[in-house]
């Protein structure tokens, strides 16, 4: 099982419990983080943990480390776990107080997990490419804060794993936001476009990595909210994540888009993608 982090010491995994009235465990009053760790190495950690002291900030936690402080937990959480290629899970939670809805009122110290787990790189599906249904996005407006409050989610890839498919395009309207677990693009006549960072989706730290690397290599993207009916006429349409990077959809809702293969812009910004993670944390094997 390894080692795990609470409350900022190395403790063997099967010691870190928390208690029963810990907020995060009864109201999900928390937020957390998911770094893609390649060859022992965390990919764009200072992104993360910018984004988790974000979230943390907007619920009114206040973050109990620096980021430096952190970090060196992390490497040396790695090393401890012997990770070579996988994911850092944490969170952060208000802590433990006795049960109410509103915020305790005396000085409540926050619960800090973090743990690893192997995650392979999802080879196969990266080079055929995922399946995909559409649902309503019935999440909160605030799904800019990376709360532990993943209900809304969970019910969208539940439906889409009862149906055989990866992941779950979700749409307000006619508007698309992003899938239950991705940030999703589509990509007609070479203009990628992809919903904007706004309080209706997480800005993903993957699609921050892709506007950069469209950016640097002249290919053209706009930040803008597209439709229903766009996704179904895209030339190309993908998602990005964490543990997903840049993965190609062949078909949603039971349609295939266009010929149901991964296409050139998306083959292209998966292999920046790949240089851009091999600039950081070293050569990939070949998978
Ligand atoms: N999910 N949108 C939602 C709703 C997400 O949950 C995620 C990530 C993303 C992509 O963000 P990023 O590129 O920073 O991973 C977008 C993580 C991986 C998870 O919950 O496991």
């Amino acid at each position: 099982m390894g080692f795990a982090i609470l409350n900022g010491k190395i403790i063997d995994r099967s010691e870190a419990k928390v208690d029963v009235e810990d907020r995060g465990y009864q109201f999900g009053d928390g937020v957390y983080e998911v770094i893609r760790v390649y060859n022992g190495k965390m990919f764009t950690v200072t992104e993360h943990l910018h984004r988790f002291v974000k979230s943390s900030d907007s619920i009114g936690i206040s973050f109990p480390f620096s980021s430096e402080q952190l970090t060196s937990l992390l490497e040396e959480l790695i090393v401890k776990n012997n990770l070579r290629v996988g994911i850092i899970y944490m969170q952060i939670t208000r802590g433990v107080a006795p049960r109410n809805h509103a915020f305790p009122t005396e000085d409540v110290i926050p619960t800090f997990v973090a743990y690893t787990k192997e995650v392979p790189r999802p080879a196969e599906s990266l080079k055929t490419g995922v399946k995909t249904i559409l649902t309503e996005d019935i999440r909160w407006l605030r799904c800019d804060i990376k709360s532990l409050n993943l209900l809304g989610n969970l019910l969208a890839k539940q439906k889409a794993a009862e149906e055989g498919c990866f992941e779950a395009i979700q749409h307000r309207g006619e508007d698309v936001t992003e899938g239950s677990s991705s940030n999703i693009f589509i990509v007609k006549n070479g203009l990628v476009s992809t919903h904007p960072s706004n309080h209706l989706i997480l800005k993903g730290i993957t699609k921050d990595v892709i506007l950069q690397l469209c950016a640097k290599n002249n290919i053209p993207l706009k930040e803008r909210t597209f439709s229903l009916e766009e996704l179904e006429e895209a030339d190309e349409v993908f998602l990005a994540s964490t543990t997903s990077e840049v993965m190609p959809i062949i078909e949603i809702a039971g349609k295939k888009v266009m010929d149901g293969m991964p296409a050139p812009v998306t083959k292209k910004l998966q292999e920046l993608f790949v240089q851009e993670i091999e600039k950081q944390c070293g050569a990939l094997k070949e998978s």
